[in-house]
């Protein structure tokens, strides 16, 4: 805190001295302060020591990727973009403080890397380094944002297939991790620990579930500049859509005239079977199924609400078998199909006999028969009797009567 505190006022200070744009931050090992000089942003230049009271500059000796990566970070810079050498930023002045930078990527500052401490004359007599070899820095300023790639062939996917992706920087940079997040969820699905230069992980989700649909990216994260300081992430890498279909199995139902059986359909009448799911797709359809003794056969119907209606105005022999209903749906080029819908059997009954228009008119014709009949037999029982009822004998008429009732039975039977 107090470090970086001191290093604000430091930058600020020097920018109000000569205006020019540069980086300090306050160094160990015997260097008080690390700058950045004559670069085009603060986040480049030649790098300058301060030692005792002189400023000095690093040899480009062995000066690299590495070595300006921890400068980089230290200075709070995000990583190098290069390691710049022979002077590119100008020929510094006065001392050449260190050469043969070898840092391993680790370190919080670049005076804690193992180096060679600047000899101003070599064995045979030249100076080894000279201002001509002044190295400098160009940092990237922020983190780079790393990109995350799809491998699997696609992003629309059933729960329990697997999706696997990459995350990739640039390379040479000394990382810590990488971590897969989706959009909107704080903890980190996965996160995967590298231990040297690696500039590309790859992340697997093996067994997809629905909850795991959505926008997924990576970022990594480096070593702060101080062992105390939490560690540097990256910027969230490109969103990559993840789809997780889940389809339900649909539930399925018939009607028809209400003087039908439970189960089945009169020969002849409407019946309707409605296919119903939960949960929709743009461009879903249902299919329904039809599974005959003989044969099968299929009719579909796009699924424009949640309950589809199949409409059979005259039901015959060939729509009689067991009906499943199907939800369906392409996505991604790839078709998606639910489980089949518990069966529905549908039998085909000839009409009822006795409720049929024929039976019907039969009867009634049957009825008018007799009726006609009943008329023709009391018409004789009236002759009959007049007849009888001229007979002065009573004997005779009471058997005579007997007679006719007797007939009359005979005749009724
Ligand atoms: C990355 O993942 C690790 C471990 O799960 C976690 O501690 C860290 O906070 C994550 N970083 C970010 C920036 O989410
Ligand atoms: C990914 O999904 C988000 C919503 O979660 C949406 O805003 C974005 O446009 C989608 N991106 C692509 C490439 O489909
Ligand atoms: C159709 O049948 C279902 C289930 O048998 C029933 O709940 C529904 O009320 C019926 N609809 C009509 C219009 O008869
Ligand atoms: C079947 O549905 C149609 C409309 O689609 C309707 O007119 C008819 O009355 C329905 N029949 C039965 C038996 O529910
Ligand atoms: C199967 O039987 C139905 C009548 O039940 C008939 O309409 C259909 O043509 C038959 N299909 C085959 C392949 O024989």
């Amino acid at each position: 805190m107090v470090t970086k505190m001191l290093h604000i006022l430091l930058v600020l200070t020097t920018l109000g001295a000569d205006g020019e744009s540069l980086r300090i931050v306050p160094a160990a090992d015997g260097f008080s302060f690390i700058r950045l000089v004559h670069g085009d942003s603060d986040c480049a230049g030649r790098v300058e020591l301060l030692h005792g009271n002189q400023w000095g500059t690093v040899c480009d000796k062995g000066w690299d990727l590495t070595d300006a990566d921890v400068l980089c970070k230290e200075l709070g810079c995000g990583l190098a973009d290069k390691a710049i050498r022979r002077a590119a930023f100008g020929r510094g002045t006065g001392e050449i403080w260190l050469t043969h930078v070898q840092c391993s990527g680790h370190e919080a500052s670049l005076t804690q890397c193992p180096r060679v401490l600047h000899s101003p004359r070599a064995v045979n007599g030249n100076p080894t380094c000279t201002h001509d070899n002044d190295a400098g820095v160009k940092c990237s300023g922020a983190l780079l944002m790393p990109t995350l790639s799809l491998l699997s062939p696609h992003t629309v996917l059933s729960p329990g297939e697997a999706v696997r992706f990459s995350c990739t920087v640039v390379p040479g940079h000394h990382l810590n991790y990488f971590n897969l997040s989706t959009r909107g969820i704080d903890t980190p699905l996965m996160t995967q620990w590298v231990t040297f230069a690696q500039s590309r992980v790859e992340f697997t989700l093996s067994i997809l579930k629905t909850t795991q649909q959505g926008s997924y990216s990576c970022l990594y994260g480096i070593k702060g500049i101080s062992p105390s300081s939490s560690t540097l992430t990256s910027p969230p890498s490109n969103f990559i859509n993840i789809t997780v279909v889940e389809l339900l199995t649909p539930l399925r139902w018939y009607n028809t005239s209400n003087e039908a059986p439970t189960g089945s359909v009169i020969k002849g009448h409407s019946f309707n079977i409605t296919c119903f799911t939960e949960k929709q797709y743009p461009g879903g359809s249902f299919q329904l199924r039809l599974i005959r003794s003989n044969d099968t056969v299929h009719q579909s119907l796009p699924a424009l609400t949640p309950a589809v209606t199949f409409s059979f105005s005259n039901a015959q022999l060939s729509n009689e078998g067991c009906y499943y209903c199907l939800y369906m749906v392409q996505l991604d080029g790839r078709t998606f199909m639910s489980r089949e819908s518990q069966p529905l059997p549908v039998s085909i009954r000839d009409p009822d006999p006795v409720l049929s228009p024929m039976v019907i008119s039969c009867l009634a014709s049957a009825l008018a028969f007799l009726v006609a009949l009943v008329v023709v037999i009391i018409i004789i029982i009236v002759a009959r009797v007049k007849l009888c009822k001229r007979q002065e004998n009573p004997l005779a008429l009471e058997l005579e009567t007997r007679t006719c009732v007797d007939n009359m039975y005979v005749a009724l039977g």
